[in-house]
């Protein structure tokens, strides 16, 4: 039997990946948009796959709109990657953050409850709900504790705990996803992977003369989003619902990605400068995510590392 999956966020980083892959398995595939005043905008990332797919305009924040496309298409799985996602920005629009990545996911719960508590649902949780907790042994993994440092990181607890609470009280299938940063050529352009790739290789064109960051001393653990959405997929196929993390195991500083790109394209390190701007109010220092309960439980297997992923980010600009 074809199994339907209803992707929330489908033009993003990660749905456009995760579509692709659904269709590569032979999934029937539906996916909701949100109107943007440049139309092309709307559906820039799943161009190349737009034919194959149901598209609908829905909004987290606009239950009506969650449950007439979950009443019209059925759906047996929906992966909600839908969100505000930049970090910096939720300082900015904190309860535009909280309405969507928080509120908006009870809105999804409850539209399943009431329509059918047979979908399977994966929630987009995320490695900033641990803000700067971190284990002895120097990782974060689903049992660390959860101190968030942002109104992005607050509204992904509130969603991972509402998630779990559903699970529990009503039995439904609910999986956590708590994915560590995960980047590719279609990561949006403000976050600092996609900045530093871009700014470098325009400097090497002549188009940029400097790149201009905020804080160089914040570790990541950087991940490929190809390699991420497969995880998604396997967390849904298991017999009972779980969290799980997923991550590469290693971490790097901002300044080491500047390094590395830099010195790739053979560009002198002193064109980097800092303004303030680009510093969080509060940081969180360090990820470093340990994906041994998702490698047991499910056998991934990531393809890519940090170096190769930024290979990839960097060729496809070039
Ligand atoms: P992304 O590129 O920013 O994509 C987010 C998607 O959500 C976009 O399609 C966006 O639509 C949509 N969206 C935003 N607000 C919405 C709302 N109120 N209702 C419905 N859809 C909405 O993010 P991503 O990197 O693919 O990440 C996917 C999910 O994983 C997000 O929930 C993110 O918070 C989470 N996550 C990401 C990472 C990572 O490193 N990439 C790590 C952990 C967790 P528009 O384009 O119209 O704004
Ligand atoms: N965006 C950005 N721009 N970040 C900068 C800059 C800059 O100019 N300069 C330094 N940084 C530092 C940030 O302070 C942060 O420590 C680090 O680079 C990574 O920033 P982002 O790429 O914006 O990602 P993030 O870690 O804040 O958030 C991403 O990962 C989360 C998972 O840990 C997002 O994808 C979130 O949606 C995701 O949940």
């Amino acid at each position: 039997m074809q199994l339907k999956a209803l992707i929330i966020g489908i033009n993003g980083q990660d749905g456009s990946y995760l579509a692709e892959y659904l269709l590569s398995i032979n999934y029937d595939v539906v996916g909701t948009i949100r109107r943007n005043s440049v139309s092309e905008n709307q559906t820039n990332r799943i161009e190349h796959i737009k034919e194959r797919l149901s598209l609908e305009y829905a909004d987290l924040t606009d239950i009506t709109s969650i449950i007439s496309v979950i009443k019209e298409h059925e759906p047996d799985e929906i992966y909600n990657l839908g969100a505000q996602s930049h970090v910096q920005v939720s300082f900015k629009q904190p309860i535009q953050t909280i309405n969507a990545d928080a509120l908006g996911v009870l809105n999804l719960l409850e539209a399943v409850r009431l329509i059918n508590k047979s979908i399977k649902i994966y929630q987009a949780s995320s490695s900033e709900m641990f803000g700067n907790s971190i284990d002895t042994d120097g990782f974060q993994r689903e049992t660390t504790s959860m101190m968030p440092v942002s109104p992005y990181g607050c509204s992904k607890v509130f969603a991972y705990n509402i998630c779990n609470n559903y699970k529990n009280a009503y039995g439904m299938f609910i999986c956590n996803g708590i994915l560590f940063n995960h980047e590719s050529p279609r990561r949006g352009s403000n976050f600092v992977t996609s900045k530093v790739v871009n700014t470098a290789v325009d400097i090497l064109k002549g188009v940029k003369s400097s790149l201009v960051l905020g804080n160089l001393y914040a570790s990541r653990d950087w991940g490929h989003a190809k390699d991420y959405v497969k995880a998604m997929h396997l967390i849904m196929q298991l017999d009972n619902p779980d969290n799980f993390v997923c991550a590469t195991g290693e971490t790097h500083t901002v300044k080491d990605l500047v390094d590395y790109v830099f010195n790739k394209l053979e560009i002198g390190i002193e064109l980097v400068s800092i303004e303030n701007k680009y510093k969080r109010p509060e940081e969180l220092n360090l990820l470093k995510g340990d994906p041994s309960k998702l490698k047991e439980k499910t056998g991934w297997e990531q393809e890519y590392n940090f170096y190769t992923m930024l290979d990839e980010m960097i060729e496809n600009r070039l």
